[in-house]
């Protein structure tokens, strides 16, 4: 078989350090278990790039990046001059985020971010349910609030308006809620009927898909949400389902956040609830994610963890590198190197129970990581 080939794009901040980290457990993970794994780093869209050419990407990076079967992302966002949207501009104007220009010009429409509690990673809720979190937000990644359509009329008058489009299509709709119920099935076939979660519909079931609208103030897409999510639910009987207005599911994921399972979810409502179920792992420095087209793999899929540039801890080495980690398992998994994939997990549970994550630096972390590959 051919080597898989990955992009490494590390970004700004601590995208850079959790990067440099990512790279040493690859090389190890090459090393120890023969992966046929090739990869190069594309410096953009980093500080460097921007600075000699005044502009975040080279026009043809998407192209470019078409000749990868993965890339793997550190973060964007420097705290340099430039505000973030505008930094964020590439040269066409099409779109704000190198980042979104990626998940859309890619296709990768479904955002998938599991939060699940491991032992020894730091549990914020008193309650000791929490331990029992497990689950996985679906984030639509296409359309949505993203779709940047709008804009400022009368800029700088005292009669300005702004205006944000959002567009939600029935294809992007039924995609999505779709392939939250194969997840769902998936998981109920790893966790058999151990779980249960309350169904007024279909009484208590084994797996559960949580919709989540904002259908009381936002009609029109809340309906098209809730219509294609019940006209889902009847191909799949045997997963339960249930709705949360947004706000109401923010609170239950703090109060009693074990009794989700699926959660799917609008683009922007998925990016604010996954920082707040990356707190219920263990922070954003233990929440891995991608983007990925699930019904393709003509185009790469892009891995990411859930966190940022974090300026007010970049150049310190005190980022936690196990979320890029997980990230780079998920990636190795979706490259079909699964016993590599799960090994590398293993490792981050193993090393999360015996030592103190918060007292290392950034590679001590990886050092006890590794340790626990060998
Ligand atoms: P952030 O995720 O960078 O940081 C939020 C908080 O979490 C900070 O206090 C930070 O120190 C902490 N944190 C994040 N990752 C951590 C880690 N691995 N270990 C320990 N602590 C960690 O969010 P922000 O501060 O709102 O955003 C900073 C910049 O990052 C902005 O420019 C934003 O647009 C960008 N951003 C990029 C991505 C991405 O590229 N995938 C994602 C989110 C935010
Ligand atoms: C994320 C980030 C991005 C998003 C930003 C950087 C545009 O917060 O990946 O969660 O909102 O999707
Ligand atoms: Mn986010």
């Amino acid at each position: 078989a051919k080597a898989a080939r990955i992009a490494l794009m590390p970004g700004d901040g601590i995208g850079v350090e959790v990067m440099d980290q990512a790279v040493r457990v690859l090389e190890r993970l090459r090393e120890r278990d023969g992966l046929r794994l090739h990869w190069d780093v594309l410096a953009w869209p980093s500080t460097a790039w921007h600075q000699e050419h005044g502009q975040m990407m080279p026009d043809d990076a998407l192209t470019q990046a078409c000749d990868y079967d993965a890339l793997l992302l550190g973060a964007l966002g420097d705290p340099g001059p430039l505000v973030d949207h505008k930094r964020y501009r590439l040269p066409d104007g099409v779109s704000l985020a190198p980042l979104l220009t990626f998940r859309k010009g890619l296709d990768l429409w479904a955002c998938e971010r599991p939060a699940r509690l491991l032992p020894g990673a730091p549990r914020y809720l008193a309650d000791p349910r929490a331990e029992q979190v497990d689950m996985l937000v679906i984030r639509e990644n296409s359309e949505g609030e993203y779709v940047n359509q709008g804009g400022r009329l009368q800029q700088g008058t005292p009669h300005e308006v702004a205006t944000q489009l959002e567009i939600f299509t029935r294809r992007g709709t039924e995609r999505l809620i779709r392939h939250a119920f194969v997840r769902a099935r998936e998981r109920l076939q790893i966790h058999g009927s151990a779980r249960s979660f309350f169904c007024a519909e279909k009484g208590t079931a084994a797996a559960q898909v949580c919709l989540i609208t904002k259908r009381n103030a936002q009609p029109a897409w809340g309906e098209l949400y809730t219509e294609v999510f019940a006209e889902v639910a009847r191909e799949f009987p045997d997963i339960g389902v249930t709705h949360q207005l947004v706000d109401a599911a923010c609170m239950k994921f703090v109060q009693c956040p074990w009794e989700f399972d699926v959660v799917v979810a609008s683009n922007l409502h998925g990016d604010i609830l996954t920082d707040l179920a990356a707190v219920l792992s263990g922070g954003l420095g233990l929440a891995p994610s991608c983007n990925i087209n699930p019904d393709s793999r003509e185009m790469p899929a892009l891995f990411e963890p859930t966190h940022g540039s974090a300026p007010d801890i970049a150049g310190q080495g005190k980022a936690n590198p196990a979320a890029m980690l997980l990230t780079t398992a998920m990636m190795l998994e979706w490259l079909g190197f699964g016993p590599s994939a799960e090994r590398l997990r293993q490792a981050v549970a193993q090393d999360l129970l015996t030592s103190n994550t918060q007292a290392r630096r950034c590679s001590e972390v990886t050092d006890g990581i590794i340790a626990q590959l060998d």
